[in-house]
């Protein structure tokens, strides 16, 4: 192993890692589209709790109600009332942290993978904005936006800095169509919005090598994305220091936390001439 595979994040990659960073940086040379799917484990270095697993959420405090849209629909101001002011312990914690994580290491990788045009679109199922913050643009943000409102009607979505929520007039109201507004978080039980939807699909389709990353692959529709590239003969890279769902049937599997990872990939893939664009 050289000087240079101790990464930024402190991780030590040890030489058979390394060596398979390298075999990937050169796969992604000769895919024609790579997409990242992307799930909390990669804001884990952020300070943001997963939801699975050792420290994870729902491991702590238990899945919440599988029915939580169907509750939004029954009692919109309370659902309201709860975002405003949360009451139960996951939430209370979660938007605090929330408001403070930063983007990591591996957030800036990323978008410098995109910006280099080594990485053609970013499918995430995270709702903490730090892609968008560390600068990603093709953003799928498949189950919402913790920061942003939606209208539950038309799907149009709102920045709160510019959407005025009268707590003494609950819920608020689509000025463009007058649905119901709700946080942009996709709730247990709500459909995936179909525009972001129809634009995940229409990535997984161009997609011949799938990063999946941080993810547990056990939540659907995004689940399937990577199995849908395996169906299609493309190859699908996971990037985790724990065994997932996914990883009997992924190409390759990369362990490691995925900072230290993208960080080094990012390298490799510099090295050799491509992702030279931005740092
Ligand atoms: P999970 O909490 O299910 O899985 C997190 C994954 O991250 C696990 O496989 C960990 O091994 C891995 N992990 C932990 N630390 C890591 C690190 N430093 N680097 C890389 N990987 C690491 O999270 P998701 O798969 O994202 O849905 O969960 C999917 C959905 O389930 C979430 O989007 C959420 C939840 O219900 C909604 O909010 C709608």
């Amino acid at each position: 192993m050289d000087a240079a595979a101790t990464t930024t994040t402190g991780f030590e990659l040890s030489a058979a890692l390394d060596a398979r960073l390298l075999q990937t940086a050169e796969q992604m040379r000769g895919a024609a589209s790579v997409v990242a799917l992307t799930g909390a484990g990669l804001s884990v270095e952020s300070g943001i709790p997963p939801f699975r697993g050792p420290g994870g959420l729902w491991t702590k405090y238990g899945e919440p109600p599988l029915d939580g849209y169907q509750r939004f629909l029954r009692d919109p101001v309370e659902a309201w009332r709860q975002r405003l002011h949360p009451t139960e312990g996951w939430a209370m914690g979660l938007q605090e942290t929330l408001r403070e994580a930063k983007p990591n290491d591996g957030h800036f990788a990323l978008a410098a993978l995109e910006a280099s045009g080594c990485c053609d679109a970013l499918i995430t199922q995270n709702v903490d904005d730090l892609h968008r913050q560390a600068g990603q643009r093709a953003l799928l943000e498949i189950h919402g936006n913790h920061f942003w409102l939606r209208c539950i009607e038309c799907h149009r979505r709102f920045d709160p800095q510019h959407f005025e929520v009268d707590e003494a007039r609950l819920p608020p109201h689509c000025p463009a169509c007058g649905g119901i507004v709700k946080g942009d978080t996709v709730s247990f039980g709500e459909p995936i919005p179909p525009d972001v939807l129809r634009a995940c699909y229409a990535a997984v389709a161009r997609c011949d090598l799938m990063l999946v990353i941080g993810t547990s692959a056990t939540v659907f529709p995004a689940a399937d994305f990577p199995m849908e590239v395996l169906r299609k003969g493309g190859a699908v890279i996971e990037i985790n220091p724990h065994e997932s769902e996914l990883s009997s049937v992924a190409t390759s599997s990369l362990r490691g936390p995925a900072a230290a990872v993208l960080v080094r990939l990012l390298h490799h893939l510099r090295a050799h001439g491509q992702a030279g664009a931005t740092a």
